[in-house]
């Protein structure tokens, strides 16, 4: 892949539509016939339901819902009501998918799937994949109460897929990797912290995924059109050039590793410094380490040896790395810890490039873990390729974005931002099943993965546009 998403950024703060703030677009010009703009279901309802989602959380104070916790499955029966009032037939695949399909007026034609994710981080925002669930959801309804589903041109499906944050299992897409058909058998035997397996929890609600049924998930190919998702940018470039939507280009490939760090468990009263073999400042080498290679990652790769001198590039412009989760055991601060485990997620738009970092980081590794006394493991939990969103549909989903914002501003006369994804999203697991396209949708401060995520309710309002825009199209 050639040009990062840095450089693409950097295009989008050339120009600004300040017409297009957030006020403007909420003053609907006189020539256009408000009934078309659905601003009842599209916005008032759209937001008043992602306020209800975002209370749908297994903890006290904050939002938090991880594959087929409590809340995950009453947010699912929550969504899955929210279909059925738009007129569609819905169910609950054995992943724990929720589904709503309206088969329009060739029941036999090939569907668009619309979905995105109703599982969440820790702590989070409350539109990560709920506004793409409740905007196509809302489009639809918006069809529904014109009595139009029916002349839908092909069945449209919206599925709110089970997991895409992977925090649970550290395994991410395990709803839309299952129906692209690439979720292997071997996932329902992952494990969580207390040691449940997938299939375990989704047994305990009455989900019986198993080796020999899972294939049974697996959408024909031949029986889907393409995917479109909707979700916010969790960037900044959007409020940038006061846009309240964009398009997608790509989507960064993304690999998760678990690093497990073990020492010699002591006193810290007892233990001379010389002595110790501390696995937490081996881990705090082992992270500042992965900081200086994701920063600097020209200096170490050697390209001829490694990648072409394009993936150096790529890299320089798109490669980010994070730590994000450190357990120490038994994690006390009295005692040298005899474990440290910690999570490193590493992305990057070129997939040969974030092989070399991988490699590079894990040879450096096994180094200072020498050096240091302590035993390393790198265990891989997670691989996903760089996607390119298709042409066509990028353009359609482009064109659909236009008509929405024309009509809520009519002056509107500018081009919808084509941007490139540093997040994951389903549409990667969906791109081995279908052609994808994805819409952005501006958010506060580019603020993602936090409880200060906001969208504008005009923002929401827009989103639901586009899909119904694309529904009314010719698809
Ligand atoms: C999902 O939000 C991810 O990109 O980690
Ligand atoms: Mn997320
Ligand atoms: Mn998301």
């Amino acid at each position: 892949m050639g040009c990062s998403f840095m450089l693409v950024c950097m295009c989008f703060t050339l120009y600004v539509y300040p017409h297009l703030s957030s006020t403007a677009v909420s003053g609907l010009e006189n020539e256009v016939d408000e009934g078309s703009l659905y601003p009842e279901i599209l916005r008032d309802e759209a937001v008043s339901r992602l306020y209800e989602l975002g209370k749908v959380s297994d903890a006290e104070g904050y939002l938090e819902r991880t594959f087929m916790s409590p809340a995950s499955v009453r947010a699912g029966y929550l969504i899955r009501s929210w279909m059925e009032d738009a007129g569609l037939r819905t169910w609950i695949d054995k992943m724990g998918n929720v589904h709503g399909r309206a088969d329009g007026s060739n029941p036999s034609a090939k569907a668009l799937l619309i979905g995105s994710h109703l599982d969440t981080v820790i702590d989070a925002g409350m539109f990560d994949g709920s506004l793409g669930i409740v905007s196509a959801i809302s489009a639809l309804k918006a069809l529904s109460v014109r009595g139009k589903l029916g002349r839908l041109v092909r069945p449209v499906e919206v599925i709110a897929f089970s997991d895409e944050e992977g925090v649970r299992f550290q395994s991410t897409f395990l709803g839309s990797a299952a129906i692209a058909g690439i979720l292997p058998a071997s996932a329902l035997q992952y494990s969580d912290k207390s040691g449940s397996t997938v299939q375990e929890v989704l047994r305990s609600n009455s989900l019986d995924a198993t080796e020999g049924n899972l294939h049974e998930l697996k959408y024909d190919p031949e029986s889907v059109w393409g995917y479109a998702e909707v979700h916010i940018e969790q960037g900044p470039v959007l409020e940038r050039v006061g846009i309240p939507l964009g398009v997608v280009k790509g989507i960064a490939g993304q690999t998760r590793l678990k690093i497990t760090v073990r020492g010699t468990q002591g006193h810290a009263g007892t233990v001379p410094m010389s002595m110790r073999q501390d696995p937490m400042v081996a881990a705090a080498e082992l992270i500042v380490l992965l900081e200086n290679v994701c920063k600097h990652p020209e200096d170490f790769l050697s390209f001829d040896e490694h990648c072409k001198d394009s993936s150096v590039k790529s890299l320089a412009g798109s490669l980010v790395c994070t730590v994000g989760e450190i357990s120490p055991w038994p994690s006390a601060s009295n005692v040298i810890p005899g474990q440290v485990v910690f999570t490193v997620d590493i992305r990057a738009m070129d997939d040969m490039g974030r092989e070399a970092i991988i490699y590079e980081y894990s040879k450096r590794m096994y180094h200072i873990c020498d050096r240091r006394s302590v035993s390393c493991n790198l265990e891989r939990k997670h691989d996903a390729g760089a996607v390119m969103c298709d042409p066509e549909l990028t353009a359609q989903l482009k064109s659909s974005s236009q008509t929405a914002l024309k009509k809520m501003a009519n002056e509107f006369d500018g081009e919808v931002p084509i941007l490139m994804s540093g997040a994951g999203h389903d549409a990667m697991a969906i791109s081995h099943l279908t052609k994808v396209g994805m819409i952005f949708a501006r958010c506060r401060g580019g603020i993602s993965h936090s409880s200060k995520e906001h969208v504008l309710d005009d923002d929401v309002w827009a989103a639901g546009l586009a899909v119904l825009a694309l529904l009314e199209s010719d698809m």
